[in-house]
Order: structure tokens, then sequence, then C-alpha cells
């Protein structure tokens, strides 16, 4: 297969990328590069031993974008680009639409003019807002999420939805993602933060290496079992193999997909950071706060259907997500810029 990855040197981007060529596909990227290093590019080639396109090009530069799809026959898309930090949609909602939103019908404007019809989006777990039951299946009803970023999402989820109910030949596939978290076992590509980390494993990993003091837990008096939040997690990587599975079986056939992609079972805050002492083998100094706002208390997904339909389960375990992490933090303490 053929495949056109924006946002192909982000954090999933890019691991996903790894898989598709690992499994013999071909793959051009296009990123502008907003959040994401160049030096990704060289990295994904060590690992795969295998090139590949790489444009530097907003996904809202519509005549930049036309050139590149124009020049090859793509079977799908596997749609990335975006911009992803729920506080920063809230200081800047019309930055967050326009990125995501106007980004997206941009790239669907072209897709459309040069016949290209398969679309993967990466939709979040955010669009469920706050959880009416536990586990979350695609079948319940998308709720009202908490900030512009999740906004974002529910909203290209309807336009692309709508998109298919007017031309039905199109597949689209969207992807709701849990938490994503760990690296390649190469060390070679993760998670490169700019600033200090909003989400838990990338804090986790700094106070461990010693770039932050400690870990501030968001709640210890939540309805859970040890009273913090309790997420499903799930590896990178598993989820990257997500995304080949979910085009290797729905390129081309027509609907609109929805799946779930987690684990199925979801960890305290206090359980991933005894997790991530033991990767480490150091103690991670916490205290507890306030609850965050917006913060549900607990969030899981049923990861059966995309185990039925699409052959794929996520096989890696917390350990691993912990071991994968605290090896990519050492070898780049510093990011890409290490
Ligand atoms: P990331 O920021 O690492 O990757 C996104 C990439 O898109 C970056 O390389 C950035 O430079 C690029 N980009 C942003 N706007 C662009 C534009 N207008 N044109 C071209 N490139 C652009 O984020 P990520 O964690 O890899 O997330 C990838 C996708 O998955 C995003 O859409 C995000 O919202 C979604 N998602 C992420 C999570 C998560 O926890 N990481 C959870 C659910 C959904
Ligand atoms: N947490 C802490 N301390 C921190 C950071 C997080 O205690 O410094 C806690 C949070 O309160 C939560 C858990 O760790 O209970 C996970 O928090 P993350 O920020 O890692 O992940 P979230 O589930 O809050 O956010 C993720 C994505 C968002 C998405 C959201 C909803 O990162 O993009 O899920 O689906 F919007």
């Amino acid at each position: 297969m053929r495949v056109l990855v924006t946002g192909g040197t982000g954090y999933i981007g890019s691991h996903t990328v790894v898989e598709l060529l690992t499994a013999g596909h071909e793959v051009t990227i296009v990123d502008n590069l907003a959040n994401s290093s160049p030096i990704v590019v060289d990295r994904i080639s060590a690992i795969t031993g295998s090139s590949f396109d790489f444009h530097s090009i907003d996904v809202r530069d519509e005549a930049g974008l036309d050139d590149v799809v124009a020049t090859a026959a793509y079977d799908a898309v596997l749609h990335f680009a975006g911009l992803k930090s729920v506080a920063e949609s809230v200081e800047r909602p019309l930055e967050y639409f326009d990125n995501n939103v106007t980004g997206t019908i941009t790239l669907c404007r072209v897709l459309a003019r040069r016949g290209v019809r398969t679309i993967v989006f990466s939709s979040s777990a955010t669009v469920y807002g706050d959880p009416p039951s536990l586990p979350l299946t695609e079948a319940t009803p998308p709720g009202a999420p908490t900030n512009p970023y999740g906004r974002t999402k529910l909203v290209i989820e309807d336009i692309l939805t709508d998109l298919q109910r007017a031309d039905r030949r199109w597949s689209v596939i969207l992807l709701r993602y849990f938490n994503p978290v760990g690296a390649h076992e190469s060390g070679l590509v993760g998670e490169d933060p700019k600033g200090t980390p909003n989400n838990l494993m990338p804090y986790l990993a700094q106070v461990a290496v010693g770039k932050l003091d400690r870990l501030t837990i968001h709640g210890d008096d939540y309805a859970t079992p040890d009273g913090t939040g309790v997420r499903d997690y799930i590896h990178v990587v598993d989820l990257a193999a997500g995304h080949v599975a979910a085009l290797e079986k729905l390129v081309g056939v027509p609907g609109a997909h929805v799946y779930n992609l987690g684990t199925g079972s979801g960890t305290s805050v206090r359980e991933l950071v005894a997790a991530f002492e033991t990767a480490a083998g150091r103690t991670i100094p916490t205290v507890v706060g306030p609850r965050r706002p917006g913060d549900v208390a607990a969030n899981w997904c049923d990861a059966s259907k995309a185990a039925a339909e699409l052959g794929w389960v996520a096989t890696r375990t917390t350990a691993d997500m912990c071991r994968d992490m605290w090896r990519w933090q050492t070898q780049n303490p510093d990011g890409y810029e290490t």
C-alpha cells in the first residue's frame, strides 16, 4: 500500500511510520514540524533501514498538499496532524479550531479531488466526555468534551461522517485512542514534549531522570480504588500496529468505521508511579494536589470490537510501557535535541 501520513514526525505518527515500513508499505510524510523535529526522519530510517519521502508542509496549505497528493496513487491517508494540548486549546481556541478542523477540511478537499477516499483519523477517548458507564464501547454515545481540543475531535468526527454520507465511496476510519504512552524499544523515537509535560507518563519520566523535582498527583479523592485517576494506558507501538491492522482490513471498504484503541483495563496514577519506580529502579517523589479541572475520575475501553473485526489486540504490559519510556528518557534526556 502507498500511504500518506500527516503529522508523521510526531509522537504517534513516527511509531506508526515505523510499523508501516516494517510491514512493507510505502510511506510519504507531510508535517509542518510545529511540534516535532526533523531528526525523527533519520531515526525512522535507522530503525527500519527503509527510505520514505518527507515534505515540510502545513495541511492547511492546499496547493502544497495538492502537489504532494498528485504525484503518487495513494491508497489511504493516516491523519495525525493536529495540535493536542488541552491547556493550550483553552487559551487559544481559534488556533486549535483552525489548525485541526480547517486542516482536516483542506486535506479532505485535496483527497476528494485526487480520488483518495480512505482516511484514518486520530480521534480520542475525550469525545466520550465524562463516561456514563464503563467500559466505554463504540456504542457509547459521544458526550460533551470538556475543552476546545476535545471539541475539535468531535467536530472532525462529525465532518468525516457527513462526508461519507454524502459520498458513500469513502472509507472513514475513526480511531479513538485511549492514553498512548511508552516509546519504541530501540529508544530512538519517543515522545518529546516542549516545556514541562502536561501528561502523566512524560512527567514521571522527567522526575525519575532528575529534570523535575516531584510529581503532583492531581487529586486522590476520586471514587476509584486508591482515590487517584484511572486511565487505559496503551503502548504507542501497540497503537501504531492498530493503525496498520485497520488499514489492511478497511482500505477501500466504504463506511464510517469507529474503533476504540486501548487495552481494555485501567491503571491508577499510584499504580503507574509504582510500575515506573520498578522500571527505573528509583523512588519517584510525589505530592498530592487538588483535582485538575476537566479531569474525569476513570476512563477505560472495551477493546473487543477492534479484536473481533481488525484482529488487533494490545499485547504490551504496563511494565513494558514503563521500561520503554525509561529507555527513551535515559537515552534522550533532552528529547531529540540531546
Ligand atoms: P504530536 O504533536 O507529537 O504529533 C502531531 C504532529 O502533527 C506533529 O509532528 C506536528 O508538527 C504536526 N502538525 C500539527 N499541525 C499540523 C499542520 N497544520 N500541518 C502539518 N503538520 C501538523 O502528537 P501525537 O501525540 O503524535 O498525536 C497525534 C494525533 O493523535 C493528534 O491528532 C492528537 O490529537 C491525537 N491524539 C493524541 C493523543 C495523545 O495522548 N498523544 C490521544 C488521543 C488523540
Ligand atoms: N496526572 C497527575 N499528575 C500529572 C499529570 C497527570 O496526577 O502531572 C493524572 C491526571 O489527573 C489523570 C492521569 O494522571 O488522572 C492521566 O493524565 P494525562 O494528562 O496523562 O492524561 P488524560 O487522560 O488527562 O489526557 C488524555 C490526553 C488528552 C485527552 C484526554 C481525554 O492526553 O489529549 O486524555 O481523552 F484529551
